[in-house]
């Protein structure tokens, strides 16, 4: 465990997000906890708790990116991991889904996450070695129907991910896309709600049989940005019980 480590996790306001906050200051880093809003219940009883804060910034707007990186920036002398959990998630096909929708989602999840990774770059190389971790989705490798902002917007991450890994690995730093299948969150919960379906025939095609926890999603994050892992960049790396899309 080394305390002196630091690591900034978007969309850790709740989710796999607050989930891989708890896990990273389980493993000894301070944490900066980037979202816009954080539920009551995301780290209770977390007896790390003390090593992470919380930064309210608009992941969706690249000003207040830029300006809490600055101000972070101005606190710690540099950066050893980013984790981006942030996103939403707008259902549609192209002739059903609003401009407001599309452009939302392209907004947060694709230009929120590239304005994440490029602000923290000046941070992160000031070490030898540093990673960045990416959440796109299986369903920016595979498309889901009747999610097309969706889908393009968590290609974009794979593919942003993979230019990242290009560029900046003589500087030390390691990128991957990890794309989760089905994960208990509020996002999830939410998608069961609309649909009128339950947990379980949610897990009956998945070949593991269950359901994915935020907890599988941030053990696999913890591996992503520790030593374990420092020939491991430029890929993708599925977290899905086995389900291909
Ligand atoms: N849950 C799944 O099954 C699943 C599957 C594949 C990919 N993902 C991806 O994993 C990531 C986390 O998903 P989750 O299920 O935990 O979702 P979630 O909705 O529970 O959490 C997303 C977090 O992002 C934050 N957020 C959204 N817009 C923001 C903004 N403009 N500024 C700041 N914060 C903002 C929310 O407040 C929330 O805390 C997302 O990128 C999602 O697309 C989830």
């Amino acid at each position: 465990m080394n305390e002196s480590k630091t690591a900034v996790v978007t969309g850790a306001g709740g989710g796999i997000g607050s989930e891989v906050a708890s896990r990273l200051a389980a493993d000894g880093f301070r944490v900066f906890a980037f979202d816009l809003h954080f539920r009551d219940d995301a780290w209770q009883d977390d007896r790390n708790r003390d090593r992470i804060e919380q930064v309210v910034v608009d992941l969706g707007d690249h000003l207040a990116i830029r300006s809490a990186f600055e101000e972070l920036g101005g606190r710690i002398e540099s950066l050893n991991a980013l984790v981006n959990c942030v996103g939403i998630m707008r259902r549609g096909d192209a002739l059903a889904l609003s401009d407001e929708d599309w452009f939302d989602t392209i907004r947060v999840n694709t230009t929120g996450v590239y304005f994440a990774c490029r602000e923290a770059l000046p941070l992160l190389t000031k070490n030898e070695t540093s990673s960045i971790a990416n959440i796109a989705s299986n369903w920016g490798l595979i498309p889901a129907p009747g999610h097309i902002a969706y889908n393009a917007s968590k290609s974009a991450v794979v593919s942003l991910s993979k230019s990242l890994a290009l560029d900046f690995g003589k500087q030390g730093v390691r990128v991957t896309a990890v794309c989760p299948g089905e994960i208990l969150t509020p996002m999830v919960e939410k998608r069961l709600r609309d649909n009128n379906i339950t947990e379980e025939q949610l897990a009956e095609p998945i070949p593991i049989g269950r359901v994915g926890r935020p907890a599988d999603v941030a053990a696999l994050m913890s591996y992503l940005v520790g030593p374990e892992s420092s020939y491991v960049t430029g890929g993708t790396v599925e977290i899905t019980g086995g389900l291909f899309s």
